[in-house]
């Protein structure tokens, strides 16, 4: 069946206004009228956007996996528009997700907790938990309030794609297989949220995220275990978490020596984009020079860099390059969730 594409109805509003003027509350009301006939709207949220479904809709959250081509063994996130919303989903509220939830929601930080009798099977990929999260942007929240139910909403984007941080690039990615698209315009954070299991103890990050695990550990008093690296093997890894995720249709190299391997590149005759935060440096500039490669300078920081990644990979993969290099981000807590992000993208096909 040839669907046509989904609509994109734009709802912003001022930060000084509570709520929402006409044009974005009608928006808010159309994009409930879909989720309320089990239909699939895409969403903003700060981190990346999302594919939601009304969560305790087991049939609408089948059309979420066959629009993204999700494996079946892949567990959501179900967006709640608080807390009082996220305890009548969980089966127990262990005090790390009391804590968690208390110190940064909403914001980036999703919990994974004992699934109550609500949520369908098909959310958990048949597991005795549910990820849990509130997101920090004010359209997410009006809507799940206005729908009256949690969102099952993971990325907005074909299965091991990129994320898309502007409702643009849920349109390339998933165009008519999806109902509406809200824009609430571009994503703060860039990446997806820490993924943190609260039914272990110590708790233990699943997904590395915008939020550090220092940060995570202050706010519920004890060390929580560390996300394992990716590409690494274990059983206790997030399901879902493939080594190979977030890839840009271009292949992309991470390297610690992307100067000279961008060099090579060139020589050999290919196309190349170079992300990189050394533009000052004198062999970036002579490379610059050739007509075959686009360098996007990059910032310095981990937040900011985070918040540029799926943008700048998204717009790469539209000028028909060879080949993407990354210079090496550093090793260090602060660039975990980049480097994690960066090493699946660059996971062999
Ligand atoms: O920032 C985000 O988290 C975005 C926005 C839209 O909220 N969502 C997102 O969803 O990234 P998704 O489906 O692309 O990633 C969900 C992650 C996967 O790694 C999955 O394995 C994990 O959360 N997950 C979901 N439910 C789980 C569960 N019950 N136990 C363990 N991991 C779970
Ligand atoms: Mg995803």
């Amino acid at each position: 069946m040839v669907r046509p594409l989904p609509p994109i109805l734009r709802a912003v509003w001022p930060a000084g206004a509570v709520d929402p003027p006409p044009d974005a509350q009608a928006a808010i009301d159309r994009a409930v009228e879909v989720l309320g006939r089990g239909g699939l709207v895409a969403i903003p949220t700060e981190t990346v956007y999302g594919l939601a479904a009304d969560a305790l809709d087991a049939e609408a959250v089948a059309g979420i996996f066959r629009a993204k081509g999700r494996p079946a063994t892949n567990p959501i996130i179900v967006h709640v528009a608080d807390v009082a919303m996220a305890r009548e989903l969980a089966a127990a509220w262990p005090p790390a997700a009391a804590a968690i939830a208390a110190r940064f929601w909403p914001g980036p930080v999703t919990v994974v907790v004992p699934r109550g009798p609500r949520i369908p099977d098909i959310v958990t990929a048949g597991g005795p938990t549910v990820a849990l999260r509130c997101p920090d942007h004010r359209l997410a929240r009006r809507l799940i309030a206005a729908a009256g139910v949690p969102l099952a909403a993971p990325s907005a984007n074909r299965s091991e794609a990129v994320s898309p941080t502007t409702p643009h690039h849920v349109l390339e990615s998933l165009g008519n297989r999806i109902d509406l698209i809200l824009d609430g315009g571009p994503c703060r954070a860039g990446i997806e949220s820490t993924v943190i299991d609260c039914t272990v103890s110590p708790p233990r990050i699943l997904r590395p995220g915008p939020l550090s695990q220092a940060a995570i550990e202050a706010a519920v008093g004890e060390s929580v275990a560390r996300p394992e690296a990716a590409g690494s093997a274990g059983p206790a890894r997030s399901p879902g978490q493939q080594p190979r995720h977030y890839a840009p249709r271009t292949p992309l190299d991470l390297r610690g020596d992307a100067a000279a391997h961008v060099a090579a590149l060139l020589e050999s005759g290919k196309r190349v984009g170079w992300l990189t935060s050394r533009t000052d440096d004198s062999e970036v500039r002579r490379l610059a020079a050739s007509r075959s490669l686009v360098i996007v300078p990059m910032p310095a920081g981990s937040a900011e860099f985070a918040s540029r990644l799926y943008a700048t990979l998204h717009a790469l993969d539209q000028r028909q390059l060879d080949r993407i290099v990354v210079d090496e981000p550093p090793v260090d807590e602060d660039w975990r969730a980049v480097r994690d992000r960066l090493t699946r993208a660059a996971a062999s096909r």
